[in-house]
């Protein structure tokens, strides 16, 4: 019709039209998320990313959370020949490489002295911002135990059978694993490792935790290591559907999530594990 009226009008004739309209369009997206960006809410989304729990900027919250005359002292370093260098290297691979997930634990007792530094030592992992998002929960009382198992069996028993689908189910066939947890009454202890999604500052505000699950994921890695390393046994899980009934349990507050659940102990004596194979290192490396 507007061809008709106008013998000028061409396709070009609607891209007259079009550009401009579209380049309105484009201008006011800008012109919104530049005025998001002032208001502090593309930062509040950029904070999201890496913070899984945001809490607003309130006045007072513009002090950093640790002190900011903190001292800087000079690091202690002994330099390990390149001999011992080589030696350490392949010594701790051989430790890390005999860890094995163990199903089957013995009753027999563990010194607590020994739990207390495996805890120390995942306690030395490194945090966004040394926020150290962790507790680890240390369970050793029958009843509690008893207890845990009871819930974790009968959440599990749903996951087998209705939540984790067939596909997951057929996957965990070779490893033989069902919702019969033994081993959460059998082994001495329970280590329950809940992240902090935000923490508490003295004067009573929220602390930011930054990248929490990163620094939990890192603690946790060291603690199992920290087992091994000992000469004993651990079985890494993270009880789905569970997480509130077991903080509940526990007594842990809002603000910590149940992450991982570590019986620690010996292993029974007729123990057995899959005969898996590990990734070879050319599997697994690219150096460039
Ligand atoms: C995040 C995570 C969750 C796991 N959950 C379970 C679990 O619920 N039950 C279980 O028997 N094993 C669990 N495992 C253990 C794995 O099955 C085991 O690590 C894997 O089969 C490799 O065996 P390995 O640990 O002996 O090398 C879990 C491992 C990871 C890393």
């Amino acid at each position: 019709m507007l061809a008709e009226l106008f013998p000028f009008w061409t396709n070009y004739g609607y891209c007259l039209i079009i550009i401009p309209i579209f380049y309105g369009i484009i201008n006011i997206i800008s012109k919104y998320k530049q005025l998001r960006c002032e208001s502090g809410e593309e930062n509040k989304n950029l904070r999201d990313s890496y913070s899984t729990e945001y809490i607003e900027d309130e006045p007072g919250n513009d002090e950093p959370a640790l002190s900011i005359d903190l001292e800087h002292i000079p690091y202690v370093y002994a330099k390990p020949s390149v001999e011992d260098l080589k030696n350490r290297a392949k010594e701790f691979y051989k430790i890390a490489n005999a860890r094995r997930t163990i199903r089957f634990f013995s009753s027999e007792p563990v010194p607590r002295s020994v739990i207390h530094d495996i805890i120390k030592a995942a306690g030395t992992a490194p945090s966004g911002a040394h926020t150290e998002p962790w507790t680890f929960v240390v369970v050793s009382d029958k009843e509690t135990k008893m207890r845990i198992r009871e819930i974790i069996e009968q959440e599990e028993e749903i996951n087998y059978k209705k939540r984790m689908g067939k596909k997951w189910t057929t996957d965990l066939k070779p490893l033989k694993t069902n919702w019969i947890k033994e081993y959460l009454t059998q082994a001495p202890y329970l280590i329950i490792v809940f992240k902090q999604k935000y923490g508490m500052l003295a004067n009573g505000r929220p602390k930011i935790h930054y990248y929490c699950d990163m620094s939990v994921s890192i603690a946790c890695g060291i603690l199992i290591t920290a087992i091994q390393f000992a000469g004993l046994v651990t079985l890494t899980s993270t009880p789905l559907n569970c997480g509130p009934a077991l903080r509940t349990l526990l007594g842990r507050p809002f603000n910590e999530k149940l992450c991982l659940l570590l019986p620690v102990g010996y292993p029974a004596d007729d123990a057995t594990v899959p005969k898996l194979e590990r990734k070879p290192l050319e599997d697994i490396l690219i150096e460039i």
